[in-house]
């Protein structure tokens, strides 16, 4: 791994956050309109997409009081990794879409924040030149399992050697969604992807067609022990959202259970993120660790999401805007308003630390899986 030039932050200036939803419109005013369209689309309706977000209302933390509360906590602990909030920036293909730092800008920014960052296999910056910048702090790394395995021992080498905790599978995205802004805007995912230019293939330039063209198609939970057994890294599969997926996934040799809709730009008509969680806990029983994410603005989703069975809350899009705002300064100030918000919740819901926050009840006529 050889990492020849200093990073390039490009330019970055610091930025004022009211709240992440708010993000959305002002980045679509720096961002350029095909590139625009792939970040913030869903899938067909976008039903799902909405309803990631929606159905947080869905589920009411009943606070307690009289708790001595004056300085609430919010570090954790993750597979080993200290995080000064549960958040984690969710992989994200081709981060130079948005700036030009890309993930770069992305690893600076999560860095200082203290928050765990996870880089895609399709991501513009290569793992090493994202790895330096991230220096030894929380950092995982995203698989797409590519069908060329010396391109994926390639992937688990660097990945290995760039300081990732663990691998995530991404396992509900062997084809992409149905997505129409993409096809209005006649928009292919262009840049580089770096790390298959990093393996030299000669193939530059695929378009998101291409990206799942050199990804397996038939995964299995044998995929699961042969990834750990190669990387001897912890595997995280991303992407579960049946509680019978999570068990079988767990007795193949999962380390952690992540569960996404890939913020509702798969399967459109899917339940929300948050509606599965639940059921998936209940299986997975406190055997494993839990990734969250999907639709996820709001610091009272983290804690709802933490308090359902979550240990790490992933949010995707609203980093991909505080990086077009405003580079590592706009991504820091998006979780250190996200923390800020989580602060809030946990004083107002009677919670010192986030092991506080795991026992707030919630009420909730949702049931789903039951
Ligand atoms: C993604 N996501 C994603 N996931 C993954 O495992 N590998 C990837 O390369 C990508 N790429 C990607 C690109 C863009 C533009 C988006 C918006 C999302 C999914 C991502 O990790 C995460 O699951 C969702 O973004 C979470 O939903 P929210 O927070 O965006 O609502």
């Amino acid at each position: 791994m050889i990492i020849k030039n200093k990073p390039d932050f490009g330019k970055i200036q610091k930025i004022d956050v009211l709240n992440l939803k708010s993000l959305e419109k002002r980045a679509q005013k720096v961002i350029g309109k095909g590139e625009f369209g792939y970040i913030e689309e869903g899938s067909d309706d976008e039903y799902t997409k909405q309803h990631n977000t929606t159905a947080f209302t869905e589920f009411h933390m009943v606070p307690r009081v009289l708790q001595d509360i004056e300085q609430p906590d919010q570090s954790t602990n993750f597979m080993g990794a200290k995080l000064e909030s549960p958040l984690l920036a969710a992989p994200i293909a081709g981060n130079t879409l948005a700036h030009e730092s890309g993930e770069i800008g992305l690893a600076k920014g999560t860095k200082e924040a203290g928050i765990m960052m996870a880089q895609s296999t399709f991501a513009s910056k290569t793992i090493a030149e994202t790895a330096a910048v991230s220096d030894g702090s929380p950092y995982m790394f995203q698989l797409y399992m590519p069908k060329d395995w010396d391109y994926c021992k390639y992937l688990l080498d660097e990945a290995r050697q760039g300081g990732a905790q663990a691998i995530i599978l991404t396992a509900d995205s062997t084809l992409g969604g149905y997505r129409e802004a993409d096809i209005i805007n006649q928009y292919h995912l262009k840049g580089k992807i770096a790390n298959l230019d990093g393996y030299n293939t000669g193939k530059k330039g695929v378009g998101a067609g291409g990206l799942f063209a050199e990804s397996m198609q038939k995964l299995n939970l044998d995929l699961i022990n042969k990834l750990a057994e190669y990387s001897h890294l912890p595997i995280i599969i991303k992407g579960i959202q049946h509680p019978a997926d999570a068990d079988a996934a767990i007795k193949a040799g999962a380390a952690a259970i992540y569960v996404s809709n890939h913020g509702g730009r798969q399967l459109d008509g899917a339940p929300a993120s948050i509606e599965v969680l639940p059921a998936i806990a209940s299986v997975v029983n406190h055997r494993v660790p839990i990734i969250f994410d999907s639709g996820v603005q709001r610091g009272t989703h983290v804690l709802k999401a933490l308090a359902l069975g979550a240990d790490l809350v992933g949010v995707g899009r609203p980093f991909s805007y505080g990086l077009a705002l405003g580079g590592w300064k706009g991504v820091k100030a998006v979780a250190d308003h996200l923390k800020m918000e989580i602060n809030i919740a946990m004083q107002l819901t009677g919670c010192q630390t986030i092991a506080d926050v795991k026992k707030i009840q919630i009420n909730s006529n949702t049931h789903i899986f039951n």
